[in-house]
């Protein structure tokens, strides 16, 4: 699948539509993804700019992180909550440091054994920090999928995620990786919402089978639904 047409709709609605201008898009390192994507898992993107900014400012590479003392790095977090991930960001800057020679690792294995990385962080540094084909399945990704191809069922259940994941895959294309990520996030973010998507508006209107069948609001799935 060298561009497939779901990806291709989407990154031509990106092109016009997509963020471009987020301070973790400038430049795009592995570290810059990888802190991002670790501030956006609970907290949303205009909470997470100034904290970015500053983060990057008192903590510019891997090596700095790292060495900073463990006091200093959580200062940076007092707001965002959930402390659990900056103590694992210095964690692994450590081990990055100490094991990789200060160098991010670039394969999905050893990205996901650094503490507080999943797979699909793992997926989103590969592919937004090296250009690297790899799918991600966040919720935005996972809400996405589940109505574009009508997927039924909670998507926390092993059978679902394992399909969501097939297809986060099968529409990943060879070409344009880290725009077709940064593509998929904006779209769950902006249009496909969970409540009121906007459809009219959508890229993918033309193949959703959940608005084909107007279950948009049941999908996804809630877990006791
Ligand atoms: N949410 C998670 N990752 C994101 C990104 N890279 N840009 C915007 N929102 C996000």
């Amino acid at each position: 699948a060298a561009t497939n047409s779901f990806a291709a709709r989407l990154l031509t609605w990106f092109d016009q539509h997509g963020r471009h201008d987020l301070p973790w898009q400038d430049p795009r390192t592995p570290y810059h993804v990888w802190i991002s994507e670790i501030m956006l898992q609970q907290t949303q993107v205009s909470t997470v700019i100034p904290y970015f900014i500053k983060f990057m400012e008192s903590f510019p590479t891997v090596a700095a992180l790292a060495e900073a003392d463990q006091d200093t790095v959580l200062s940076h977090w007092a707001g965002l909550g959930y402390y659990a991930r900056a103590r694992n960001l210095h964690k692994a800057a450590k081990t990055i440091v100490e094991k990789f020679n200060g160098e991010f690792p670039n394969t999905l294995e050893t990205i996901q054994e650094l503490p507080g990385i999943g797979r699909s962080t793992a997926g989103a540094i590969l592919s937004m920090g090296f250009g690297i084909r790899a799918p991600i399945l966040d919720g935005n990704v996972k809400r996405v999928l589940c109505r574009h191809d009508a997927i039924e069922g909670w998507p926390g259940k092993r059978e679902i995620e394992t399909r969501l994941w097939e297809l986060a895959d099968a529409y990943t294309p060879e070409e344009r990786v880290t725009d077709y990520t940064q593509a998929i996030m904006d779209l769950g973010a902006t249009l496909c919402t969970r409540s009121k998507p906007a459809c009219a508006r959508c890229p993918m209107e033309t193949t959703c089978q959940g608005l084909a069948q107007d279950m948009t609001d049941q999908l996804p799935t809630p877990k006791a639904g």
